[in-house]
């Protein structure tokens, strides 16, 4: 039996920021300061600068940052918006509970991300927004959907929440919605120590809303504008981010050398597709995803060998209980539901060594 390989292990990366974590609790906690001080402002000009927008406003989790977005392009009840039929349940979640209604679009069969052929038959009277979503860290075909938007008329809102520092033709993501959502949660590429989240934007007054609505809908204390929430960024996990930010750009290269070293390893296994990048686009391998007809035995057999992997998604949200209401069933959307029974995430991590893939390779090897 080999040693454990875990699906994820901070190990490595919390060994390397370990001092400079201790050094910044310290310093917030002796500040005494720890709601929307100058370290949400800081991270929001360095979150803002590194993804070359002009706006970044931190809020508590990637859930309340879409639903802020939603809210700031005034989306509501009558409303659709195009979303992924193969996303995280929280892209839906978000449009739901702003009143309005998700309209399902599949994705290309070989990125897993939206098409946007597709996209166009989807559009209706009804359509105010396409939300994208960079689905296991490979940028959407955003040139496409833009397009697409401008010609209609509709605001495009990128979910962000996987893909931090991956691009298409050599921009960010994140920065192509007019407004845009993302996630720090402790398993993103960067990741916070608890939840965590922010909206990026190049439009002033989008900035400005969303600023007004995490914080009750005020922005003089105790004097209300509008009917806000409290979702803020706390001052402990922006300093947390500052610092961690400094790693992202080689810590998805480390992803980047293990996706390869996957790809060349799997590539020749006849029963298994390996991901693969749209031209233009890049991942940062939040996620590396493949797909099997035999992918509950292969995970099984990984599982007697001690090696973790994971299913990025199970059940699509079409099909999920608490999506009855919409009335779909099993073969509404057949992409959807075949990359659900189908798909097997693998462990990938920054400190994870050749050995390790080596022997996850051949593990999958020997299974077929
Ligand atoms: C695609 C996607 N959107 C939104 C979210 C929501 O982020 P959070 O868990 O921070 O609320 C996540 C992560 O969980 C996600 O993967």
């Amino acid at each position: 039996m080999n040693d454990e390989i875990k699906f994820l292990d901070f190990t490595y990366m919390n060994a390397q920021v370990r001092a400079s974590m201790l050094k910044q609790f310290e310093n917030v906690f002796d500040s005494q300061w720890y709601i929307l001080g100058d370290r949400v402002k800081q991270f929001e000009k360095i979150y803002a600068d590194a993804n070359e927008v002009k706006h970044c406003v931190g809020v508590a989790n990637g859930l309340d940052a879409l639903i802020l977005c939603l809210k700031a392009l005034d989306v509501k009840a009558g409303d659709e918006v195009i979303v992924p039929s193969n996303t995280y349940i929280a892209s839906w979640l978000a449009i739901s509970y702003v009143g309005a209604t998700p309209v399902p679009v599949e994705p290309n069969q070989n990125t897993y991300n939206i098409s946007p052929e597709k996209i166009k038959s989807a559009i209706t009277k009804k359509t105010k927004v396409i939300m994208p979503v960079h689905l296991y860290g490979q940028a959407c075909e955003m040139d496409a959907i833009l397009k697409i938007a401008e010609e209609n008329n509709l605001y495009v809102l990128e979910d962000n929440a996987q893909a931090q520092g991956s691009s298409y033709n050599g921009k960010l993501t994140g920065s192509f919605g007019h407004i845009n959502a993302t996630s720090f949660y402790p398993g993103k590429n960067l990741g916070a120590y608890g939840d965590a989240g922010a909206v990026t934007t190049n439009d002033d007054s989008l900035s400005d809303k969303v600023k007004v609505l995490r914080n009750y809908g005020s922005q003089k204390k105790y004097f209300n504008e509008i009917k806000g929430v409290n979702s803020r960024l706390d001052e402990l996990q922006a300093a947390f981010l500052s610092v961690k930010i400094n790693y992202l750009a080689q810590w998805n290269a480390e992803r980047n050398t293990i996706a390869e070293g996957y790809n060349e390893g799997l590539s020749s296994i006849k029963n298994i597709s390996i991901p693969q990048l749209a031209e233009g686009a890049t991942s940062n391998y939040h996620l590396y995803v493949i797909r099997t007809e035999m992918r509950d035995a292969l995970a099984e057999h990984l599982k007697k060998n001690a090696i973790g992997s994971l299913i990025h998604y199970p059940v699509p949200p079409h099909l999920q209980e608490a999506y009855r209401e919409l009335g779909y069933k099993k073969g509404d959307f057949p992409l959807a539901e075949n990359i659900a029974e189908t798909c097997l995430s693998l462990p990938i991590y920054p400190g994870m060594k050749k050995e390790q893939l080596d022997s996850i390779v051949n593990c999958i090897g020997e299974f077929f």
